[in-house]
């Protein structure tokens, strides 16, 4: 959700611009521009829409060694070239990640002044009161003291000023910006990605951060005092932003999954029954559990419930984070919360981990993104194994996620002395073969694509399950809905009919999913009560027993593992058919419309 560069060098900064906006158009966008010094003047360039759109327009042999750059997600105004950044006002230019909440007052109190607007956005209230308060403080630095006491809400900017061509400024507040070090050049970004390819040096700008970089130069404020800062490495190598042969970074990304495991596996399993866990602490002192997520993360969190439930033998309960944010949350005191988020900057996310702090109760992350904001927040974190993830529509971190709660599940049941040697032998022995499992399923891409066919001329699609399988259905109806903008519902298969099922009419396509045996029957049940009314249904299922003909269109087997992590690999069938049916559509599936990876406005 919008991304930010900007460099100072020795290069032309134009091309590093343009690169690094190509690097971020993972997080989603709708329009982009740039801006940079040259003859000592600042030029602007924007327009709507892809990049693709701005890189037509620029000269890209152009002599200018400073400049910041911009894909903006429209939150303020349509995404249209005069709402696009960067904005300039006066000597100012800016451009700018998050949201100014008071920006309406601002922007009355500022039109009394005589300030005129050319755009719909925060962004340019934000600019123009820049320059209003430059007018009676020369100093960038106590200009931007001064606004920050003013603004509320969430910030990441960097600031071009017309008279100083060697500098850019920069701001932020609870949306994420980072310092790229380079030997006579030095960056800023929203991500480390974006530049990569130039440097993994980096430093991760804090909450209330402000400063100024130049090339060979670093001065990091915060409360008006100059600050220490650590330079860190990237850990991931430049090649996470390489598709490696696949056609999409989604594809890349299911395929990584197997090894996904092993790493999760590889850091948090003992191979023995000494142990069993390691690298986690101890959470049978809590009674209860409540995850607090968005998106995938909250039908990972779907998934853990039943697996902590089940196994852990702890009543738990899952919250969508822009609800529970703004609701009272009844939390006892000895309820643990769990925050589960692959970019570790989710606003709303990160606001109720807040929440939850305050109310007194521990905390525990689940985060990919090492030293975000919400890894930092958390009193405890777990770190999924996935690797940076690429595409807009998680897969690998999602997977990630369920297989953690799923070792916190099967830690809580050994600690409380639950499960036997037996069992504990058994779930070893599936963690071992799953990787291979996974594979198997992988390299099913016909029946995938067979499947996908039938589905992509459909406008409705419903998935229909059971308890995991129900948690299963909401993730694979996301994926389909995210990158194929296919309209898809996932209904518990009990509650078909109670409405739904007035929908069902000869050929509607229905996706069951069956791999509990415990509910089997039941869901079952409602999959031929869908297909008595016509629907074209496709079973998914860990069951090989022979239903009687005609109760199904197609069948696709899930191999056999213990049920702990079953879902790893229900997972993938569902992930491919969405993958597939947004290839017959001909959609962008990396960087589907509307959708950004990291959504930090709430
Ligand atoms: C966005 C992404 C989703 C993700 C959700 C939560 O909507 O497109 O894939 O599940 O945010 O993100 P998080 O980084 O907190 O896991």
């Amino acid at each position: 959700m919008c991304g930010i560069v900007g460099y100072v060098g020795k290069n032309n900064c134009v091309r590093v611009l343009i690169d690094g906006l190509e690097k971020l158009e993972y997080r989603g966008y709708d329009s982009a521009g740039i801006a940079y010094f040259n003859d000592d003047k600042i030029n602007i360039l924007k327009e709507s829409g892809k990049l693709e759109n701005l890189k037509k327009g620029l000269d890209l042999s152009v002599d200018s060694n400073i400049g910041i750059g911009h894909t903006r997600w429209a939150t303020h105004g349509k995404a249209k070239k005069e709402n696009s950044h960067p904005h300039q006002v006066g000597k100012f230019t800016i451009v700018h990640n998050g949201i100014i909440e008071n920006y309406v007052d601002i922007k009355k109190d500022l039109e009394k002044k005589g300030y005129v607007f050319n755009s719909d956005t925060d962004t340019e209230v934000l600019c123009a009161l820049l320059d209003y308060l430059y007018k009676s403080d020369k100093n960038v630095l106590n200009v931007i003291i001064k606004a920050s006491k003013i603004v509320k809400g969430s910030y990441a900017v960097g600031i071009l000023f017309n008279d100083e061509k060697d500098k850019i400024y920069v701001m932020k507040n609870k949306s994420p910006l980072i310092i790229g070090v380079g030997k006579d050049e030095n960056f800023i970004a929203s991500d480390v990605p974006a530049i990569l390819d130039k440097t993994d040096n980096y430093i991760s700008l804090e909450d209330g951060d402000y400063g100024v970089i130049a090339k060979d130069e670093i001065k990091i404020y915060n409360n008006k005092k100059l600050r220490n800062y650590d330079v860190e490495k990237f850990e991931f190598g430049a090649d996470l932003i390489d598709k490696k042969g696949y056609s999409h970074y989604m594809l890349k990304e299911i395929h990584e999954q197997p090894d996904v495991f092993k790493k999760t596996v590889k850091d948090y399993v003992n191979n023995d029954l000494d142990g069993l866990i390691k690298n986690m602490p101890d959470f049978t002192k809590y009674n209860k559990i409540r995850i607090v997520a968005c998106g995938s993360a909250t039908h990972a969190a779907l998934v853990g419930k039943q697996m902590l439930e089940e196994y852990g033998n702890v009543k738990t309960d899952v919250e969508t984070a822009s609800e529970f944010r703004y609701s009272k949350p009844f939390l006892s005191k000895d309820e643990l919360v769990i925050v589960i988020s692959q970019s570790g900057e989710t606003a709303d996310t990160l606001e109720a981990l807040k929440l939850a702090k305050e109310n007194g109760n521990d905390t525990l992350g689940i985060i990919n993104a090492k030293g975000s904001s919400i890894a930092r927040s958390a009193d405890m974190v777990l770190y999924t194994k996935a690797g940076k993830e690429i595409a807009v529509a998680t897969t690998k971190a999602y997977s990630a996620q369920v297989a953690m709660l799923s070792l916190i599940a099967l830690n809580l049941s050994y600690k409380k002395d639950l499960i036997s040697s037996d069992e504990i032998k058994k779930i070893l022995a599936s963690i071992r073969t799953l990787p291979s499992q996974m594979q198997e399923l992988l390299n099913n891409k016909d029946k995938y694509k067979e499947i996908a066919e039938k589905l992509a001329s459909h406008n409705d699609i419903f998935f229909i399950g059971r308890k995991v399988d129900y948690a299963l259905a909401q993730e694979g109806s996301l994926k389909l809905k995210e990158i194929s903008y296919t309209h898809s519902e996932a209904y518990a298969a009990g509650e078909l009919k109670h409405g739904t099922i007035s929908l069902i009419e000869p050929g509607t396509p229905v996706i069951s999913i069956v791999t509990d045996d415990y509910i089997a029957p039941k869901t079952i049940s409602n999959m031929i009560e869908v297909k008595s009314r016509g629907a074209e249904v496709i079973y998914i299922t860990n069951k090989t027993d022979d239903l009687k003909d005609g109760l199904y269109d197609e069948r696709l087997i899930i191999p056999r593992t213990h049920k702990l992590f079953s879902p790893l690999l229900t997972i993938i069938p569902l992930q491919m058919i969405a993958y597939e049916v947004a290839k017959i559509k001909g959609c962008d599936i990396d960087k589907p419309k509307n959708l950004a990876k990291s959504v930090t406005v709430e």
